[in-house]
């Protein structure tokens, strides 16, 4: 079941910072920067899904306005390592798209770093032709942004050096409604 992520729900929202914790340590190293952020994707003017069986939380997702009336950006997205491959961030990315549809929105963002060298763009240096490398991206061993590619999400682009150099931020993006 899918529910919102609320401050009613306590139990759930400490289980969501110890997601970020335990599987994105590069952006989340501490439990309280966590809770920061949990905190942070709770406000009215963002979104935050969990997915619950019972009172665990095997994944939740985030959404905030990155364009104005346009686009949203999708973050972040986590699913217990136990639980992966199953279809629990699929369907968190469905429902989210869903309820970002509904608000008139059209376009999906979704940054998607490569800090730890998952990826042809990490560890090398990307400019002066960053589309050429771009073009040329492969998976060396899991990185999400299959996983996006997998539910409709196209590259639309990088970040070279975003999280230091070498550690590039791909940009993906999905219409939501048509033209
Ligand atoms: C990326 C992540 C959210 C995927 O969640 P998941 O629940 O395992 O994904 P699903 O089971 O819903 O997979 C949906 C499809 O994508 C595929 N897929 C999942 N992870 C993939 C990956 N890393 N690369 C390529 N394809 C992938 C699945 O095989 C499935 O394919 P199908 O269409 O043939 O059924 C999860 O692995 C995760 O939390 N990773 C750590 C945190 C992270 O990287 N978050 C994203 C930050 S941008």
């Amino acid at each position: 079941m899918i529910v919102d992520l609320d401050p009613a729900k306590p139990e759930l929202l400490e289980q969501a910072a110890a997601l970020l914790v335990d599987r994105m340590p590069e952006g989340w190293p501490t439990r309280e920067l966590a809770r920061e952020h949990v905190r942070e994707m709770l406000d009215p003017a963002r979104i935050a899904r969990g997915f619950v069986r019972g009172r665990q939380l095997l994944g939740w997702v985030g959404g905030q306005e990155h364009y104005t009336n346009h686009v949203w950006e999708l973050h972040p997205l986590v699913v217990r390592a136990d639980h992966e491959r199953r279809g629990v961030g699929r369907a968190l990315v469905l429902d989210l798209e869903q309820r970002v549809r509904d608000l008139g929105i059209h376009t999906m963002f979704v940054g998607s770093d490569d800090e730890t060298g998952l990826t042809s763009l990490a560890g090398v240096d990307l400019y002066p032709d960053v589309v050429a490398h771009l073009a040329r991206l492969r998976d060396l061993a899991g990185h999400p942004f299959g996983f996006y590619q997998r539910l409709g999400y196209s590259v639309i682009g990088v970040m070279p050096d975003a999280n230091g150099f070498g550690k590039p931020d791909i940009y993906l993006a999905k219409r939501l409604t048509p033209p």
